[in-house]
């Protein structure tokens, strides 16, 4: 089994990459999207989004990251998808499942879809484009509307030689509401060899292990499961090696969100590092209580050494590192 961090634009930056992957257990990450219109964009656009192009395309603790890409035409997406692949990109994904209208209605994401003719020919021209040593790896939901066309968007990506599919389990109108229809992967898995990963609302090991059953899938990916319980990709090994480990508890999860708040000060501009740390929280607290507490007690600052002087306060504080049982 492998497990894939899902690429989540605005809160899985290389930062949080660092941080989730140093955690283990994990065997791939993928960048935000690249967003392609026309232009071939230059270096600095893909080297922001994933800095670890400049340590040979892995994060600090070496788990690769492919660099995924938003489109709607096969030129241009084939050109910046060649330049990734110059700068270092260990693998190129192509992204078919946003949902956000803003992309929808400018011709990427979820939208082409509708159209598998077009799916195929864009992961053709990447595929043809870039170095056959190089995954190119697609990711879609089960359409848009509706699922009228999955099975031949599967089809023609399979035809176009992708190197695998990451499928989320929902179709653009489902947005991200639970259920996730994770047998509806497995008609998918039942059409094509190629390898596919399953993703979507998998937010415990036992999810995990349902998620792999229903959908036929070896393979994970997980997106928001991961930030709320940040052991999720060990605590699924260990479940499926029938084990159990300990969880994280709050007093483990304290150092990493100053590790965080450090990370990004080292990286962006101070004025921007309370919002990472407030948003991270948001998630954190479908898991931990006391994340809501903190939440709560830092929601007004922003002066990073205020948020630093909050996070030690709450280190040493027993009402804040009660264990959750
Ligand atoms: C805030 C947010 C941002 C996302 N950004 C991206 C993105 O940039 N590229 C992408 O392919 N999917 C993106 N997704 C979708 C996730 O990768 C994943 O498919 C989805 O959240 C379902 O998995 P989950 O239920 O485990 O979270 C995003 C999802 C969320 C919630």
């Amino acid at each position: 089994m492998r497990l894939m961090l899902a690429p989540m634009e605005g809160v899985i930056d290389h930062t949080m990459r660092e941080l989730l992957s140093e955690l283990g257990g994990m065997d791939r990450c993928v960048t935000e999207f690249v967003r392609v219109s026309e232009a071939l964009l230059p270096a600095r656009v893909f080297r922001r989004l994933c800095p670890e192009l400049g340590s040979g395309g892995k994060t600090a603790s070496g788990v690769p990251v492919y660099l995924q890409l938003l489109g709607g035409q096969p030129t241009p997406m084939a050109e910046n998808a060649a330049r990734a692949a110059e700068l270092g990109a260990p693998g190129i994904d192509l992204n078919f499942g946003c949902p956000a209208k803003t992309v929808n209605r400018s011709d990427g994401g979820s939208i082409i879809l509708r159209e598998p003719q077009r799916v195929h020919d864009i992961t053709a021209a990447v595929r043809a484009a870039v170095p056959e040593n190089i995954p190119v790896t697609v990711k879609i939901r089960l359409g848009f509307e509706d699922q009228s066309t999955f099975l031949d968007v599967v089809q023609g990506i399979a035809e176009a030689n992708a190197t695998e599919l990451t499928i989320h389990a929902r179709t653009k109108k489902h947005g991200y509401r639970a259920p996730a229809y994770w047998e509806e992967i497995a008609r998918a898995r039942s059409t094509v060899s190629l390898p596919i990963i399953a993703n979507g609302e998998i937010w415990s090991p036992g999810d995990a292990l349902r998620c792999r059953q229903q959908s036929q899938c070896q393979d994970l990916m997980l997106g928001r499961g991961a930030l709320c319980r940040p052991d999720l990709p060990r605590l699924v090994r260990a479940a499926l090696d029938g084990t159990t480990i300990d969880s994280l508890n709050w007093t483990d999860i304290l150092p990493l969100l100053r590790k965080l708040l450090s990370l990004n000060l080292a990286n962006y501009d101070a004025s921007y590092v309370a919002g990472p740390i407030k948003q991270w929280l948001v998630y954190l607290r479908y898991y931990y209580p006391q994340a809501a507490v903190m939440f709560e007690s830092i929601k007004r600052e922003r002066d990073p050494e205020r948020i630093e002087a909050i996070l030690e306060q709450c280190s040493q504080s027993t009402h804040f590192s009660k264990r959750v049982a």
